[in-house]
Parts: C-alpha cells; structure tokens; sequence
C-alpha cells in the first residue's frame, strides 16, 4: 500500500527572524512512519522540522509552514492509498510576514493573524482524494465528542484522538494513550510508547482500508440500479 504521513510541527514566518510554532515534537508521525514501513508499505512522510532521523526506507518531503505543506500534500496525496494527518498544523499564520527584521518600539506589539486552509478538511472535497483518511485530534475536554465531530465534518474514516491537556502523554513525551473515534464508535488504546501504539495503529488502519476496498469492489459488481 501507498501510505502518506504528515508529520511534526509547523512554523509561520513573522519576519526573517522570527516565527511562530508549536510543541509538536514529530514522535507520533515517526512512528507511524517507520512501523508503516516496516509491515511492508511504500511510505511518504511529510514533514515540519524536527529533531528526529529520517526512519530508514522512508520517502521524505521536508515543510516549514501550513501551506508548505497543503502544497505537498495536494500534489502527493492523489498516488496514495492511505493518507495519515500526524502533523500539528498552525491555523492562523500571519496576514503579512515583514521583509527586514521587526524593530523593538513601543510597548505593545499587535500581529494579525489570518486563517490557513484546512488540510485535513480539503482532503476529501477540495483535492478529491478517495482513500483511506485518518486524521489526529488533540483535544482539552470533551475528547470523544469533539473527534466524533471532527471525523464526520472532515470525511475521516478515522480520528485517532488525544488529551492533551494530561501532562504525562502526548505533546513531548514518548508514551501517549489515544481513543480510537469512527463516526458511530470509540475504542480507547490503552498508554503505551508511543512505538508499539504506532503498529497497532497501522494495523487497525490496514483493516480499515481492506474493509473500504472490498466495499468499493462489491458496489462495483452490484450496481444498485
Ligand atoms: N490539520 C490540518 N490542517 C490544518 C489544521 C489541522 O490538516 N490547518 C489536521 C491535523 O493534522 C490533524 C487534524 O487536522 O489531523 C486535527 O487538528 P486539530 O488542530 O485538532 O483540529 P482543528 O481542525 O484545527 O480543530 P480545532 O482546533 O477547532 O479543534
């Protein structure tokens, strides 16, 4: 199988100094990555910088920011099979970036700051991609309702959600525990590191894939009219 990843944090210019960014640390999307590879897929793994090695086997396109990476994904995403959203994406980005190196003057400084397009969410309606989707949800409160929204909103097959307001998983640490959410069931992952939840993640994605091609295969042979 074709399998996509995005991976790591992104970062949004301010001026040639400057950026803004998040705590992804990439972990997770490694992970995937290289247990992707290593049950036999050819692996694409797109990603925001980070300080992790390249698993060995792995195709790789290095971003910087949000549309850096839509752009990746938009020419990449319609050779794969499976499409994984590991990557925690900026959703605004400032409106202008400044061309020479912001000076200190008054007190306050305001940035404004604009929208970036939803990747995840083009995937399916904007870019037309008919594969297997899995996104991530980090969420603070209501995990299970908030990802079951996520997943119907953004046509996932998938949500594969965290908390991340627990300070012992997630974000920085090796170790996580996700709720698996499809739109009409959830199923927790109990805390494990974050290498052995990434095989079984893949397996589960792996079923999730077989079960959507041979629907595909039995709707092609059972017209309904
Ligand atoms: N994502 C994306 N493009 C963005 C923002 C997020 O592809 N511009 C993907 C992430 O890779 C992840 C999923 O969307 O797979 C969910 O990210 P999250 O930040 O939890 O969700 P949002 O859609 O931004 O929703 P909200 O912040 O309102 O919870």
């Amino acid at each position: 199988m074709k399998v996509l990843i995005t991976a790591g944090p992104t970062r949004e210019p301010i001026d040639p100094a400057r950026y803004l960014t998040n705590r992804s640390s990439g972990k997770m999307g490694y992970a995937l990555a290289k247990a992707a590879q290593k049950r036999g897929h050819s692996v694409l793994l797109i990603s925001g910088p980070t300080s992790l090695d390249i698993p060995e086997g792995v195709d790789f396109i290095p971003i910087e920011s949000a549309e850096d990476l839509y752009q990746a994904v938009e020419s990449q995403i319609g050779r794969m099979d499976i499409a994984i959203f590991a990557a925690a994406v900026a959703d605004y980005t400032p409106r202008t970036v400044a061309d020479q190196k912001i000076k200190k003057s008054g007190d306050e400084l305001t940035l404004t700051l604009k929208k970036t397009k939803d990747i995840l969410g083009s995937a399916r309606g904007v870019i037309g991609f008919k594969g297997t989707l899995v996104g991530f949800a980090a969420e603070t409160e209501n995990v299970v309702e908030n990802a079951r929204d996520k997943c119907a909103r953004k046509g996932c097959d998938l949500v594969i959600a965290n908390d991340v307001s627990r300070e012992d998983i997630g974000f920085d640490s090796s170790e996580n525990e996700v709720t698996l959410v499809y739109t009409d069931r959830s199923e927790v992952l109990p805390r494990d590191s974050k290498e052995h939840l990434a095989y079984d993640l893949v397996e589960v994605i792996e079923q999730l894939d077989r079960k959507a091609s041979h629907l595909q295969s039995f709707e092609a042979i059972s017209p309904r009219d």
